[in-house]
């Protein structure tokens, strides 16, 4: 059955990449839950969307030009709602804390941000935090940056990885060449156009999955798994049509 997977937790009803996105993900028993990554001045593996920090907290500038210490002042959720105000940007560790409190033994994907900003050595300290966390989920590391997956696999054999795209010929061209990465996280709007181009791909798990028309296509598809910022609606749609 498709995995419905909790975008940046419940991004549609909580602020993204937040503790409370990533319970709420888990109350409404979504399958998996998918977080972005990226890495602060000191090195730190932080939560959090975009490179910067104008849109989801109260400040603004680089994550890259900022110390975990001054990441931490942040309020990231105010700017969603007064209800998550004081709301903090979680690291990769108090995420997977969170996960683990819970016993959640669904499915963790952990995109690593380096489409922009390479953050050099993200992909061991991804490794290591994973290493020492003692996690009952299933791990998918997945990027947009084909470099990064690629170090990734190098790295690492355990855990899946992913290639995500926006979808186009180059991409599926590029990921037919690689004989150890099966996983593709395609843009939604691509898939519907171009489904009959992906035939050969073993795992497919399209972005961002909102409306039901979506989902039912995702469905009909059997499709491993959707992202979605509405899981529990995803669930309603998956479960009872
Ligand atoms: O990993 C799937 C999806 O999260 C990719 O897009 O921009 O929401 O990180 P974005
Ligand atoms: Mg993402």
């Amino acid at each position: 059955m498709i995995k419905v997977i909790a975008h940046r937790g419940s991004k549609g009803t909580h602020p993204e990449n937040t503790l409370p996105a990533f319970q709420e993900a888990i109350d409404v028993q979504a399958d998996g839950i998918e977080l972005d990554v990226q890495l602060t001045r000191d090195g730190q593996l932080v939560v959090i969307h975009d490179e910067k920090i104008n849109r989801t907290t109260n400040a603004k500038g680089w994550v890259k030009e900022l110390t975990l210490a001054e990441i931490k002042e942040l309020d990231a959720g105010s700017w969603f709602s007064e209800n998550y105000k004081e709301t903090r940007i979680p690291t990769l560790e108090e995420v997977l804390e969170l996960l683990n409190h819970n016993q959640f033994s669904g499915l963790l994907n952990i995109e690593l941000k380096t489409d922009r900003i390479e953050y050099l050595g993200i992909e061991q300290k991804v490794l290591r935090a994973l290493e020492q966390a003692d996690l009952s989920c299933t791990v998918v590391l997945s990027s947009f940056n084909r470099d990064t997956v690629r170090r990734l696999k190098a790295l690492n054999d355990t855990y899946e990885k992913a290639f995500i795209a926006f979808g186009n010929k180059n991409d599926l061209a590029w990921l037919s060449k690689q004989p150890d990465i099966h996983s593709f996280h395609p843009d939604i709007r691509w898939l519907r156009r171009h489904i009959d181009q992906t035939t050969d791909i073993e795992t497919i798990r399209p972005w961002t999955v909102n409306k039901e028309k979506e989902m039912q296509f995702c469905i009909k598809h059997q499709l491993a798994g959707m992202f979605t910022d509405f899981p529990k609606k995803a669930l309603e749609v998956r479960d009872h049509g």
